[in-house]
């Protein structure tokens, strides 16, 4: 099954706002010519997301809106609006534009100790705002080498969508991230990448329906960079790049999207 592909620039806690700015415009002059409908579909074939600091996605919803290229949030709160200091709930995001949230990166389960219940709180959150979730899942090196991969997986996989309705299903992105190869300069080979992909379909599929895991886009991120994102994306089960360090410039970003079209 041909599903489109998805590449999604996580900013983290980088650049000031005028660096927002100047990437936010440069994406909107560089990408939409690449983000262009499929004729037979009407649909997007490649679609790309930026993904800045809270304190920056006023700035670049205001560089990107108008184009085809959509924006998002990298956490949210699982409350509504109240007295929860320091955070930031579904309905600011969604007042801002936004379409994605990207919940349980590792930087979040490993730094900041979120665990795959609040992961799993987030999830239900960000569905009940009609706002996208890309939701991360990923082993560390060490569980890598004692043959863990897939069991740490599968664990994050049922704790994060625990209460994850057929309904709600359709909306969820994937993103395989081996915590190894984020930041590092070293990707998982396309080989390692498919086959945990193909595992994540599989997943899906006993938990769900096959038709649902052959729509849900899983997107592969770490250390995706212009010279190996072509490769990585040609494998069956991987629909896309959540990018890092790449995504912070905008001739790097783009090389990367012209990747996924290629
Ligand atoms: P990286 O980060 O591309 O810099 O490895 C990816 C990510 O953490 O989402």
């Amino acid at each position: 099954m041909a599903r489109n592909k998805l590449v999604v620039g996580n900013w983290k806690m980088n650049l000031n706002q005028a660096g927002a700015r100047e990437l936010a415009v440069a994406l909107a002059q560089k990408l939409p010519s690449m983000l262009s409908a499929d004729a037979a579909t009407g649909k997007a074939r490649v679609q790309a997301a930026a993904c800045p600091a809270f304190v920056h996605l006023t700035t670049v919803a205001e560089a990107l809106k108008g184009t085809p290229i959509t924006w998002g949030g990298q956490n949210v709160y699982h409350q509504a609006d109240g007295a929860f200091t320091g955070e930031i709930s579904t309905s600011m995001l969604k007042d801002l534009g936004c379409r994605f949230v990207i919940l349980g990166h590792s930087e979040r389960r490993l730094v900041l100790g979120e665990s795959d219940g609040e992961v799993c709180r987030k999830l239900q959150a960000v569905l009940a705002a009609g706002l996208a979730p890309i939701v991360c899942v990923g082993e560390t090196l060490e569980q890598r080498e004692k043959g863990e991969t897939w069991q740490v997986i599968q664990s994050q996989l049922e704790g994060s969508l625990a209460n994850l309705t057929l309904v709600q299903a359709p909306q969820l992105v994937l993103a395989y991230e081996p915590v190894w190869a984020i930041g590092t300069g070293k990707n998982a080979t396309p080989a390692q990448a498919q086959e945990v992909h193909a595992d994540l379909r599989k997943w899906l599929a006993s938990r769900y329906n096959q038709g649902l895991a052959d729509s849900v886009q899983i997107l592969y991120g770490g250390s995706v960079k212009p010279d190996n994102a072509r490769e990585l994306m040609a494998q069956a089960d991987i629909d896309g790049a959540l990018v890092g360090g790449a995504s912070l410039k905008a001739e790097s970003f783009a090389a990367i999207v012209a990747a996924a079209g290629a």
